[in-house]
């Protein structure tokens, strides 16, 4: 039996408006009608405001075959930990997750975006579901919507996976995400262990709670004629604890915020690129700050990207760490996670430091 009670549980944080496949409007933009490509059209996110590609600013490498070696750890440590307070943001490499692993999800992916819409409409997500092949976040008819279709996933706890949700086609897909889900998730948990380590708190407090994942890979399609007046990803920054993202060919899109500017990344071939989400900035009592990032379209060319987001299991709080806060004052509400899913997802719309801004004590 594939339904179990268990993995209808993320029902409860409630659902979304179904709304165009993007990819298929993208095949034939060219005969659109107006008013469908105005709902896309936000001149508001003008993509002028960015750096230079060849700005002196680069994006901390982390190593993690060095933070596991005794010899180099303490060196990597403490660019662990300045990549986490000064830039909530790095890139990973030597992570662990087997290359076969990666290449075998790359390739399903590949594949199911050639799939005709009626087969990968297989997964479209139905009103009420966050899961499913569709788009987060759409409450109106006239909500302005980004350039993008978005596969959300539960995936860890495994009793959380709904395989009604998950494509069948090709028939490899879902070993293939279990696998990459099993893999991320460990060097997530790794990760978490390590920032501990640093923060000076006990491992368990922010490692082993992280005991949830959910994949959004996203799959922005090329615009010609309106890439630079509309917005792939709107920015955001993640609602989790810790962000994994792969991006599966080598089109750059993601910009990061920094320093009321953004910035491009370009990844690193093999790495992936980690992120502090509002979850941690919140358990951290704002010591790691999750940054506000975004994604562009290309002109002519797709681009795929698999965001693993790590977060608290739901029995968990959300809270300031008493170990943190120690005699200081917490800045946030406690929350339970369920608690902090259910208003995440209520807000219909993805913006600036939503949970951050939502818990903030006294704002
Ligand atoms: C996300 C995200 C960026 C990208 O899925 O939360 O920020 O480059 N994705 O696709
Ligand atoms: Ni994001």
């Amino acid at each position: 039996m594939e339904t179990t009670e268990a993995n209808e549980r993320p029902k409860i944080l409630g659902g979304c408006m179904k709304t165009r496949n993007v990819q298929a409007l993208a095949a034939d933009h060219n005969t659109l009608p107006a008013d469908i490509l105005e709902r896309y059209i936000r001149p508001e996110m003008a993509v002028d405001d960015v750096l230079l590609e060849n700005n002196s600013e680069e994006i901390p490498v982390i190593d993690m075959s060095r933070l596991m070696d005794e010899v180099s750890r303490d060196e990597e440590a403490s660019k662990l930990k300045f990549a986490c307070e000064d830039w909530g943001f790095f890139q990973l490499v030597n992570h662990g997750v087997p290359e076969k692993v990666i290449d075998e999800l790359k390739e399903d992916l590949m594949r199911f975006y050639d799939l005709p819409l009626e087969k990968r409409e297989e997964v479209a997500q139905l009103p009420g579901d966050l899961e499913g092949y569709g788009q987060a976040f759409i409450a109106s008819e006239e909500q302005k919507l980004d350039w993008a279709d978005m596969l959300y996933l539960f995936t860890q706890p495994p009793h959380f996976r709904n395989y009604k949700h998950w494509p069948s086609q090709p028939p490899s897909f879902r070993d293939s995400l279990e696998n990459y889900s099993n893999a991320t998730q460990k060097v997530a948990r790794c990760i978490l262990g390590f920032m501990a380590t640093i923060l000076g708190i006990k491992h368990e407090t922010i490692s082993e709670i992280h005991e949830s994942q959910s994949v959004r890979i996203n799959y922005y399609p090329p615009c010609a004629n309106g890439h630079d007046k509309m917005i792939g990803l709107s920015p955001h920054s993640d609602g989790c604890g810790l962000t994994l993202l792969l991006q599966v060919n080598p089109v750059s899109g993601l910009q990061i915020s920094r320093n009321g500017k953004w910035l491009p990344i370009m990844p690193l071939p093999g790495a992936l690129i980690v992120n502090i989400g509002d979850a941690l900035e919140i358990l951290t009592n704002g010591r790691y700050k999750s940054i506000e990032h975004r994604a562009v379209i290309n002109a002519k060319e797709e681009r795929i990207s698999i965001a693993a987001l790590h977060a608290p299991g739901f029995e968990k709080t959300v809270g300031p760490l008493a170990e943190i806060v120690g005699e200081g004052t917490p800045l946030f509400k406690s929350v339970t996670m369920i608690e902090y899913a259910k208003l995440f997802f209520s807000q219909k719309q993805l913006y600036g430091k939503k949970m951050v801004e939502l818990l903030k004590l006294n704002p």
